[in-house]
């Protein structure tokens, strides 16, 4: 039997979601992969546990004062390290320093946070590479939408032509709800942050950020694209209006906050902003908090998919896909 030790940085919503999730899979990942997976640390900002015997679940509520940082992830011994802190696609936010450590030491990595990937993704995959270090990406890329391992896996050997993608549950849960029941989009908003899935500062959704964001995540990590968060045509739906709204309305078309990969020769393109489609368009009919990606392939024609699932467990369940996906490469590696 293998083993994997596992350290999560970033212990909030998504991250205890994805601790617990880890700790129920244990015989699962005994069964189909050999391995004996033991979380050995888990970090907040100021607060954590590390144990190289293994951390269990009722040990969570009770965190550590000061065990904190990279240095604790790097002494719990952890050969995956997960981040699921705050995203800050300006600095990097503290995952950088979390996932550069690992990767630089050769651990595999999981990014549920996009800031460190947007922020550095070139210098990540680069340093992944020398030393031979895998780094997986679902949670920062549409989560349990599947985008990254759609284009890896299903659509392999297929030419990507472009896609585009709703791919922030929040706006389009505020214009869907302003399209149904012609409200205002600070009522929508309200609603929204009532309902606990609106961050406080909706900003980062609302001006189109976050789609920004993911879309550079897509174009690294998924088309081998080098594009910067500089390089996207980045507009939001702060302005949309109840008038607009309402000649939508009329004229039949639905409008969706989309982020859009467009290829022109070897070049790729970004732009996020309000698209507008028919009602007999896959995407008109996205509801609510549902994330959807549409693929353009040479060979495989359109290929969409939609997704909603509840979070933050769905995310947390994305992250575990990236660690199944490490532990199968892990066990072809052993040839077992
Ligand atoms: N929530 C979702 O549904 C969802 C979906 C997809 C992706 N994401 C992404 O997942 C990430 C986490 O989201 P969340 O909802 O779990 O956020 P959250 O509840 O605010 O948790 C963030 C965690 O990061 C910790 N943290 C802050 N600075 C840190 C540092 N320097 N070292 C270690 N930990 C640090 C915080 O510690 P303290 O507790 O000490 O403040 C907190 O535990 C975000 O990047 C978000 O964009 C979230």
């Amino acid at each position: 039997m293998q083993t994997c030790r596992v350290a999560i940085a970033g212990f909030g919503r998504v991250g205890r979601a994805t601790a617990s999730m880890l700790l129920a899979r244990r015989e699962r990942y005994r069964d189909l992969y050999g391995t004996e997976v033991a979380l050995v640390a888990v970090v907040g900002s100021r607060a954590g546990l590390i144990d190289q015997d293994g951390i269990a679940e009722a040990r969570f509520a009770d965190l550590e004062a000061g065990v904190s940082g990279p240095d604790v992830i790097a002494a719990s011994g952890a050969d995956v390290v997960i981040d699921a802190g705050p995203s800050d696609h300006r600095t990097g936010g503290p995952g950088l320093a979390y996932l550069i450590q690992a990767l630089a030491a050769g651990h595999d990595a999981i990014a549920i946070s996009k800031g460190a990937l947007v922020h550095s993704g070139a210098a990540l995959m680069e340093t992944a590479r020398a030393t031979g270090a895998m780094l997986k990406v679902s949670g920062a890329s549409g989560a349990a939408l599947p985008t990254i391992d759609l284009i890896e896996h299903s659509l392999k050997g297929a030419a990507i032509l472009g896609l585009e993608g709703i791919l922030n549950a929040t706006t389009n849960y505020l214009l869907d709800a302003m399209m149904a029941r012609g409200i205002e989009l600070s009522d929508a908003l309200a609603e929204a942050q009532a309902g606990g899935f609106a961050e406080r500062d909706p900003r980062g959704d609302v001006e189109g950020w976050d789609t920004a964001s993911k879309l550079v995540i897509l174009a690294n990590f998924g088309l081998g694209a080098p594009l910067a968060i500089d390089d996207v045509r980045v507009g939001g739906m702060e302005a949309v209006t109840s008038a607009e709204i309402a000649g939508w309305r009329r004229d039949g078309r639905v409008p969706k906050l989309v982020g859009r990969l467009s290829r022109e020769g070897e070049t790729w393109r970004a732009a996020v902003g309000i698209e507008t489609y028919c009602a007999d368009d896959p995407f008109a009919r996205v509801p609510g908090k549902t994330k959807a990606i549409r693929i353009a392939t040479d060979t495989m024609g359109e290929i969409v998919a939609l997704g909603c699932g509840e979070e933050p467990v769905a995310t947390a369940a994305a992250a575990l896909k990236d660690l199944e996906h490490i532990l199968a490469a892990r066990r072809r590696a052993r040839g077992t």
